[in-house]
């Protein structure tokens, strides 16, 4: 009952926001195109992105000294950096914040998630064309990268200010921290080389939904059946089919054409 109420209470903050961010900005889907994500959703994760890129560039280069060398200059030389970084970090935290509320609903952990696990190597190697049909808004390794952020977000506020205010923390907590914080900056760095993979060159179409807001029809019953069923009402897999027969039959009528076309030209000549 307590986890309703408070279920509830995140989704009508977040339907205000959603509502209040659809005032300033727009977006327009065309004809064979889905609302992926709404413009609160994509202001929001672009605002994380910039803070976590900056901490993550102004953070390499407090840790290693050639990087040190290389990437300071960006921020006004290692004094600024070391100023800096902190406050990154905790726009970082903020904007997460509110990315949390607005993705909590869709990232629970399902049955299906613990099934799409069980085919990780499958999916890895692109065997199927197709997700499997249980397959919703996001995938089981898409909420494994949010739960990876929610992790470290939560480790890397408490060990950064524990860093940040170490003269009147104890120098063996501050120690830790160092440790804990930098394991936490990896973790990030390996999921987010996989997110940008993932997000651009592995599934062509992703990125689009998260800059004009849309999805073309085809790539949501590809690669998130679930969700094109749940929004269209339609049969992910007969709409497919349908599509392969329709382009099947624009080839073989080309090809007629083609043929004809030169038969003409034989005659002609
Ligand atoms: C700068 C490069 C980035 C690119 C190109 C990028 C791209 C994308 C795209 C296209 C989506 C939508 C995926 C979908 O609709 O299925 C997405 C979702 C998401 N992004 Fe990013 N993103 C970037 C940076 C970040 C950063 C820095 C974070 C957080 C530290 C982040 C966290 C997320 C999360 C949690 C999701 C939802 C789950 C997922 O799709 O993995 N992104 N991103």
């Amino acid at each position: 009952m307590e986890r309703k109420n408070m279920s509830t209470a995140i989704d009508k903050f977040d339907e205000r926001m959603r509502r209040r961010a659809d005032r300033v900005g727009t977006t327009t889907v065309h004809r064979g195109e889905l609302l992926r994500h709404p413009v609160y959703t994509r202001v929001l994760h672009w605002l994380v992105a910039i803070a976590f890129i900056l901490s993550l560039l102004s953070g390499f280069a407090l840790y290693t000294p050639w990087l040190f060398r290389f990437l300071t200059p960006i921020f006004g030389g290692g004094a600024m950096t070391r100023l800096l970084h902190p406050w990154f970090g905790l726009f970082f935290e903020i904007f997460f914040v509110f990315q949390f509320l607005n993705w909590f609903a869709p990232m629970a952990w399902t049955q299906a998630d613990r099934r799409w696990l069980k085919r990780i190597k499958e999916y890895s190697i692109n065997k199927d064309k197709l997700e499997s049909e249980d397959v919703g808004f996001f995938n089981a390794g898409q909420k494994l990268y949010f739960w990876a952020i929610v992790l470290s977000g939560v480790l890397f506020l408490i060990t950064g200010l524990l860093m940040w205010f170490d003269h009147v923390v104890p120098r063996w907590i501050v120690a830790i921290s160092y440790v804990v914080h930098d394991l936490a900056g990896l973790l990030m760095l390996a999921g987010f080389i996989i997110h940008i993979y993932e997000g651009t060159a592995a599934m062509p179409g992703t990125f689009r939904g998260m800059t004009n807001g849309t999805v073309t029809r085809k790539w949501a019953w590809t690669h998130h059946p679930a969700w094109y069923r749940d929004v269209t009402g339609r049969d992910p897999r007969e709409d497919c089919e349908r599509e392969q027969r329709r382009l099947a039959e624009r080839e073989r009528a080309i090809e007629m054409w083609e043929r004809e076309h030169d038969a003409q030209e034989d005659l002609s000549r």
